[in-house]
């Protein structure tokens, strides 16, 4: 149990978690580490995938591409922790801001990046197409030396 670093071999265990969901692909995210620029980690609970969060970076700065729970294992603290533990790894690799884009729409994650300090730095209007028109895209970032307790 615990957070592992993202390789091909997780590739398996990583499909229920993307199998039927929104967001970018499994495929998209496994071609996206194989590049040195990236980053992501796993959560495992008894052998299974529960949460997955995902990094790029360049020079200092951190962008998060995606981060998701298992439907059946939301609401226990699971992202947050998952969200820590990575943010704590690359603060470590030297860097020092991490960024993220997120559908105005999306209450559960914008809470879970201001519960970790995220502040909003500017919106994309009409960036993300939803079922009947468009809708803006919020941009945050944190300091991440300035997250408590990391
Ligand atoms: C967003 C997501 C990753 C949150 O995962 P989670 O493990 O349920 O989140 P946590 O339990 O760690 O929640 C941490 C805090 O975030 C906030 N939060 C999380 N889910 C929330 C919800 N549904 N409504 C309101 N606040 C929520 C709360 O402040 C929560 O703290 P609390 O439970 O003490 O109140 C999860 O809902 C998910 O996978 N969603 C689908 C994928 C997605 O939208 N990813 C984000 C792409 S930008």
């Amino acid at each position: 149990m615990g957070a592992q670093p993202i390789h091909e071999i997780a590739r398996e265990k990583l499909k229920p978690l993307y199998e039927g969901s929104g967001g970018p692909s499994l495929n998209f995210l496994m071609d996206l580490i194989a590049k040195p620029t990236s980053t992501a980690w796993y959560w495992e609970d008894h052998a299974e995938a529960v949460a997955s969060a995902w990094f790029t970076h360049v020079g200092d700065e951190a962008e998060l591409i995606d981060i998701r729970v298992a439907e059946n294992k939301r609401r226990m603290g699971l992202a947050a922790a998952l969200l820590r533990f990575a943010l704590e790894a690359l603060m470590g690799n030297g860097l020092t801001v991490c960024r993220l884009e997120v559908r105005q729409s999306n209450q559960a994650a914008r809470k879970l990046y201001e519960s970790l300090g995220f502040e909003v730095t500017g919106r994309r209007p009409n960036y993300y197409r939803v079922q009947e028109g468009r809708e803006d895209a919020i941009l945050m970032a944190v300091d991440i030396k300035a997250i408590p307790k990391l």
